[in-house]
């Protein structure tokens, strides 16, 4: 059984299928995570982010794994973990821009579908319902206004310790949707069989009771 949540950044989507997860005891499939860390491989091997073929080598060669830890999900390339080192506001960017390449996407979903095989997954990104679980039992579009979720990543940084204005918090999400959304494969788009949820006014225990009452009104989590 699948569940997927997309939506744009400041959605509250991740804490959502967090909690979700959490919730149905089923596996949490952080996709942003996966091309965060191609990103961040961008980036410390020098290679150039147009460069198909060398993304399609690295993609290749990248020891992705997630470790549960506590009611943590971290990310590790090989041994190394990289959980906050691909939260960076540089790789917000980056993340973005090498995820428009179609290299890059063809080898992600490919490993999405690998590791939600025999699975109850909740799967959380920009595609899962359109494109990487097309068959997915549940669909949702996780979105708010612009000002909520500028007003989310603003505090979000503020409490990790930067010092950030929120006119550049606010510049840095809409180009970051503007990319995701403009870009031609699997850009970020509802699929047509997605319940559009609008959290500008719900807090996270408020979207996961929404999305189950959704998904009891269709029939229910019977894994
Ligand atoms: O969800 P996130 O902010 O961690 O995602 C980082 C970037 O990765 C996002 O700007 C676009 C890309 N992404 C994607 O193209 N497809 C996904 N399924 C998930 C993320």
């Amino acid at each position: 059984m699948i569940v997927t949540l997309d939506g744009p950044a400041g959605s509250g989507k991740s804490t959502a299928s967090k909690l979700l997860a959490e919730r149905l005891r089923c596996l949490y499939l952080d996709t942003g995570a996966m091309y965060r860390a191609v990103a961040l491989q961008v980036k410390r091997q020098g290679v150039e982010p147009k460069d198909g073929e060398k993304l399609k080598e690295l993609c290749r060669n990248l020891d992705l794994r997630f470790k549960e830890m506590g009611r943590e999900m971290k990310v590790f390339i090989g041994e190394e973990d990289v959980s906050s080192a691909i939260r960076s506001p540089e790789m917000d960017l980056l993340s973005s821009r090498i995820s428009a390449i179609q290299e890059v996407r063809e080898a992600m979903t490919r490993l999405q579908r690998k590791i939600a095989v025999d699975k109850n997954v909740v799967a959380e990104g920009r595609d899962m319902g359109s494109v990487v679980f097309p068959g997915a039992e549940f669909k949702f579009f996780v979105t708010a206004s612009p000002e909520a979720r500028v007003e989310r990543r603003y505090k979000e940084r503020i409490k990790r310790g930067e010092t950030v204005l929120r006119e550049d918090v606010e510049k840095e999400l809409l180009r970051r949707d503007a990319q995701d959304k403009a870009r031609s494969i699997a850009p970020l788009i509802p699929a047509p069989d997605a319940e559009i949820i609008d959290t500008t006014f719900l807090d996270p225990a408020g979207v996961v009771g929404t999305i189950l009452e959704a998904m009891k009104a269709k029939g229910g989590w019977s894994p």
